[in-house]
């Protein structure tokens, strides 16, 4: 007889494995980095906006998980609908009917966008991003969509195909025949939509890139003008969505914008069950869907399963009882200003940037002639290395954990749990300056650390 599956005694069994596992079966520079960079911890618990390790201490997560942990880790109120929704032991998945659940979920997500009607139900960012590039080509009838450069949609390949970053793209032709744009330049734009062949526009309202936002006025002028070329605006708020940036989406913080197609995921589901989440217009899914031959034209296996749809149920419960979006908003702007306060003390602190829990820190070229030769040296080794000197002590010394945003780039990137307090975040601006005030002093550990990564890039050419 086969012994019963026991995690518990797997975990307590083999646990300690875990770098190994990783570096033996799956991606083997994940665990190579981490080794490089002292990130190579082994937390045991986690709960809201913090993590531990076997020693008992604290870390706050400034990253949630790359966005997913929008409610911070273990939200008591998603766990009980999880278990909920496994003990109610529903008939889920049969593919030929309908259940409550994903219903129930469109209809409370679409309350947050009226002008929109309609939901399909994916299970990642990438595969909403993918759903709306097929959307918007089926409705329009046009080969071709429009992305700006240095974006972010996803991995796959439609959406690798609207990937502003040759790093991610380089080796993986042929790709689909889209077109990049400036972020920001309606001429570019309106170029592009003169040539007739332009079903869409897809945009991060706050790229996750750099933490570069659309100018005032942008998506609304944008909007105006495909709409006028009978294009599309497609919203990606995988990231920046759900309150992130202290509106419930980004897009909403510009009057009148309307975009067609809205992509949302990540913290949907609170960060337990992959979830994608495609919002259209009517007219759009009724193209799509305009036959009862076409009703699985497009669709998903695990889409709208019923965990991830309670879990979303569940999320958007607690956005609304505990006010989750203008807590995003108070702390952001508590942070930042905080933050923004200091570029006057530190001169390799370039700019401070972003909206409600989405920050940009970026460095920049220091004035000082000691500081300069230093800052010269390590960008010319590789771009990105004084922002990975910073994220390194943040966690080391003060556990924080925190990340570069994006390749090559001079950005830490901040997206905690929306649900972090004023505490979190003095602690946060404590820590950061601390690090500052190291950097700054020209001499100590850090600059060590410095020359090592410097040998490490020049190695790895
Ligand atoms: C704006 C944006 N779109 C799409 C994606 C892809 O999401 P996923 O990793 O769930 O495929 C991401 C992921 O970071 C993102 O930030």
């Amino acid at each position: 007889m086969s012994k019963e599956f026991d995690l518990g005694a797997l975990l307590a069994e083999r646990g300690g494995e875990r770098y190994e596992l990783h570096g033996k079966y799956l991606n083997h520079q994940l665990p190579r980095m981490l080794h490089t960079i002292g990130f190579d911890k082994v937390y045991e618990r986690a709960e809201g906006a913090h993590f531990w390790d076997a020693d008992g201490n604290d870390y706050l997560d400034m990253l949630a998980g790359f966005g997913v942990m929008g409610l911070g880790r273990h939200h008591p109120v998603v766990r009980k609908a999880l278990h909920d929704v496994l003990d109610a032991q529903l008939a889920d998945l049969t593919r030929f009917d309908c259940q409550p659940l994903p219903g129930l979920l469109a209809e409370r997500l679409l309350a947050h966008s009226p002008h929109l009607d309609r939901v399909f139900f994916g299970n990642s960012g990438t595969e909403s991003v993918e759903t709306a590039l097929k959307f918007a080509r089926f409705a329009t009838g046009r080969p071709r969509v429009l992305y700006c450069e240095h974006a972010f949609h996803g991995l796959t390949t439609g959406s690798l195909s609207v990937n502003g970053e040759a790093g991610f793209r380089d080796g993986f032709a042929p790709l689909l025949p889209d077109t990049a744009v400036p972020l920001g330049d309606l001429d570019a734009l309106a170029r592009e939509l003169r040539k007739g062949d332009v079903a869409a526009l897809i945009v991060e309202p706050i790229q996750g890139k750099g933490v570069h936002e659309a100018p005032p006025g942008y998506l609304r002028a944008a909007q105006e003008l495909l709409h006028r070329h009978k294009a599309l605006l497609i919203a990606d708020e995988v990231q920046t969505g759900l309150g992130r940036t202290g509106d419930f989406y980004a897009y909403q913080h510009e009057e009148g914008v309307e975009p067609d197609l809205v992509c949302v995921a990540k913290a949907l589901s609170g960060g337990y069950v992959p979830v994608g989440a495609t919002l259209g217009k009517d007219w759009i899914f009724k193209k799509v869907y305009s036959s009862m031959d076409r009703v699985l034209v497009h669709s998903a296996s695990f889409g709208a399963n019923a965990q991830a749809m309670a879990a979303g149920l569940a999320v958007l419960s607690v956005m609304e009882n505990d006010q989750i979006v203008a807590n995003s908003r108070a702390v952001g702007e508590r942070l930042k200003s905080r933050l923004a306060g200091l570029t006057d003390t530190y001169e390799l602190l370039a700019d401070v940037r972003g909206r409600g829990l989405m920050i940009g820190i970026e460095f920049g070229r220091p004035s000082s002639l000691k500081l300069r030769s230093r800052w010269t040296m390590l960008q010319a080794a590789r771009k990105g290395l004084f922002a990975q000197m910073v994220v390194v002590p943040l966690l080391q010394r003060h556990r924080i954990l925190t990340q570069v945003s994006g390749d090559h780039l001079e950005v830490i990137k901040l997206i905690p749990p929306l649900i972090v307090d004023e505490a979190d975040v003095d602690r946060f601006v404590d820590a950061f300056t601390d690090v500052m005030d190291d950097a700054h002093s020209g001499g100590g550990l850090m600059w060590d650390f410095g020359k090592t990564l410097i040998k490490q890039a020049v190695a790895n050419r």
